[in-house]
């Protein structure tokens, strides 16, 4: 069943990771403790679901264009979202996502045999700048589609001169 959205965000203290693991499809094959917290599901609701059962209606979908792609190549990519809890609720992060490799020495020829995924509280100053770019983009995307969204991401980097994870980590 869907989660109906609601205005009441959660906040969480600097110093909390909130820490998810994904088979190669990206359904949940771990939640730490802080991450079941925030949510407020149960471990046997979320293991086993797909990702998006946090996704939150205001996240535009070429954020996760961008992660998947960067995934499959693989590499690790930064993101701010926006995530639903399961009373309503929601919460922002700075997730670091990152393909898990088969063996520990991180070789991009290694297997990739899942993802995980680190999430931060974010700074004030990012979301500043990020809620009413994801409303842009957001805005963009019910009008005309994906391509729509990533045309202003790709005028917004290439107006800065950077790459999409070099924004992410610089606001
Ligand atoms: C390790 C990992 C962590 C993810 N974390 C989130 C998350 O916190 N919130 C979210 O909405 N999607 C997350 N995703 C992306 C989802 O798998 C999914 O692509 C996204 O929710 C969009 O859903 P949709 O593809 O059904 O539109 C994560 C994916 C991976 C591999």
């Amino acid at each position: 069943m869907e989660i109906k959205p609601n205005n009441s965000e959660k906040v969480f203290a600097d110093n909390i990771l909130l820490v998810t693991k994904t088979d190669l499809k990206g359904n949940i094959i771990y939640a730490n403790r802080n991450f079941l917290n925030i949510v407020g599901m149960s471990e046997k609701r979320l293991i086993g679901a797909p990702h998006n059962i946090i996704r939150h209606p205001d996240m535009p979908k070429i954020i996760f264009k961008y992660l998947w792609n960067s995934l499959e190549k693989p590499e690790e990519i930064h993101a701010y979202v926006k995530n639903i809890c399961n009373d309503g609720s929601f919460y922002w992060v700075l997730a670091n996502v990152t393909p898990s490799f088969e063996n520990s020495n991180q070789g991009k020829k290694d297997k990739v045999i899942g993802y995980h995924s680190s999430r931060r509280a974010p700074s004030k100053a990012a979301l500043e700048i990020i809620i009413p770019l994801y409303e842009k983009l957001l805005e963009a995307e019910k009008s005309g589609g994906i391509d729509a969204s990533e045309k202003i991401m790709s005028t917004l980097l290439k107006e800065k001169g950077v790459l999409y994870d070099e924004f992410i980590l610089s606001i």
